[in-house]
């Protein structure tokens, strides 16, 4: 199969890089001249575990290229898909779908015969129709099937999961069309991935639908987190216990300081425009949109609480001038994506509240000092801690989990360690003298 993919960005590229890995010819286009050049020269734009050898090996087996001339990708592809990002919209939360429909408008110039369009980037219900309405406005006397085809991938996990994915779907009632994508899918549903064939519109609402559900649990589990924390329990054991009901199932049941990322904040407000659009309003969604909003700054409050050892307005008015050590900025591990990490509001409400702070995290330094300029960035956790009153962890990076903690507390001028990633069990950190406090554990006296 020739394979198009059109935006070389995080779908685009993992995706375009594993169709070329299952022996498929593929091209990625980008309109960024330099992101193409670095990618020629095996430099990835992006951070993600495994990508540049991925490349490099296809690459150099001929299946893969890379270009900035969309017209000369398309012309006699078996598939063009499109991956440009749909950003929110500033101002209303609607998927941003200009970038989609530009690319649709060059393909239809390009195409030189029957051709499958397939929407990859995460577009709201009904897109597909108005790709297709494109399409034959612009080229009536060529065969073209707009098909959905949304990617359910993780930063930081992206291969395993594009080449092990739980499910495949494919949106088109068209049976050419349908041919095509079971030849391009092929070495995956051969290794058993499961797939789905649905109408279109169901197939592009499955993936908002997915996030939106996935954001709900992580959502639920944070309140059930602060929950525990009242009334003495353990919401690891919570999550454990009810985890283990199939019906509910174990993932995503980590509590933390709400999530962030690239999808999950953009996706369920496009979800609820949609709802809007449609009379069909998601209470639920719309909850869990603003649980997590107000959550990240509550995390700055509950740092401060921490470093002040008291809730009284006196007490926290004191922790003015102190020095705060924020690990992990990203919004989760192994990526350096900083799209709306909760570490951005919670340094604003420490700095709000008059607290220094500074900060390291393993990959993501760079971006977030685009982000966050006035912040003090350290060259490790240790010189991150040396002098602070206060460490906080944000992001759960494997290099944070087995720190030293006593030559950590060493380092500090103060005894205070926030866990907002629950990674160390509370006797540990205690036993090295950290005062501590993690999220939904109240740590056993005695
Ligand atoms: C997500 C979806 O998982 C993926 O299927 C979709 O295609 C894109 O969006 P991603 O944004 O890469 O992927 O990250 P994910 O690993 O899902 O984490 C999202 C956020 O939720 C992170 O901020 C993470 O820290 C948080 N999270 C996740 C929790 O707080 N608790 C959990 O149990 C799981």
């Amino acid at each position: 199969m020739r394979i198009t993919m059109i935006g070389s960005g995080y779908v685009g590229l993992v995706s375009g890089a594993c169709f070329s890995d299952f022996g498929h010819d593929v091209v990625c286009v980008d309109k960024d001249a330099s992101k193409i050049e670095a990618l020629e020269a095996g430099r990835m734009p992006i951070y993600e575990p495994g990508l540049e050898q991925l490349v490099a090996t296809n690459v150099a087996a001929g299946r893969l290229t890379f270009t900035t001339d969309l017209k000369s990708a398309v012309a006699g592809a078996d598939a063009v898909f499109i991956a440009v990002g749909t950003p929110s919209r500033r101002g209303d939360g609607h998927a941003d779908l200009t970038y989609v429909f530009d690319a649709t408008r060059e393909i239809a110039e390009a195409v030189t015969g029957p051709a499958v369009v397939v929407t990859k980037s995460t577009v709201p219900v009904g897109t597909g129709d108005k790709v297709e309405a494109i399409l034959r406005e612009v080229r009536p006397e060529v065969d073209v099937q707009v098909v959905s085809n949304p990617e359910f991938l993780r930063e930081g996990a992206a291969i395993g999961d594009f080449k092990r994915p739980d499910r495949i779907v494919i949106g088109t009632d068209n049976e050419r069309a349908r041919g095509v994508m079971r030849a391009i899918y092929r070495p995956l549903y051969l290794n058993e991935s499961p797939i789905l064939f649905t109408g279109r519109r169901t197939s592009e609402l499955i993936k908002y639908a997915a996030n939106a559900f996935l954001a709900t649990k992580i959502t639920f589990i944070n309140e059930i987190a602060d929950l525990c924390e009242a009334v003495g329990a353990n919401v690891q054991d919570v999550s454990r216990g009810i985890g283990l009901d199939n019906r509910i199932g174990k993932k995503f049941l980590h509590a933390g300081p709400g999530y962030g990322g690239s999808c999950f904040p953009k996706d369920t407000l496009a979800l609820l425009k949609t709802g809007e659009d449609y009379e069909a309003p998601l209470r639920i969604v719309e909850a869990v949109v603003q649980v997590n909003d107000s959550r990240k700054r509550a995390m700055g409050r509950k740092v401060i609480r921490a470093l002040a050892g008291d809730t009284n307005a006196a007490a926290r008015e004191e922790t003015r001038g102190k020095t705060v050590a924020v690990l992990g900025l990203t919004f989760k591990p192994n990526t350096d994506d900083m799209r709306d990490a909760p570490s951005i509001a919670i340094i604003q409400t420490l700095q709000d509240a008059g607290i220094t702070v500074r900060a390291h995290d393993p990959e993501g330094m760079e971006a977030a000092r685009r982000v966050m300029p006035g912040i003090d960035y350290r060259t490790d956790a240790y010189d991150a801690a040396a002098g602070a009153d206060a460490v906080v962890i944000v992001t759960e990076w494997d290099t944070y989990r087995a720190l030293d903690l006593k030559r950590l507390k060493a380092a500090m001028s103060g005894d205070v360690m926030v866990d907002l990633r629950n990674v160390y069990p509370p006797a540990d950190a205690e036993a090295a003298g950290f005062r501590y406090s993690s999220i939904g554990r109240v740590a056993p006296k005695g």
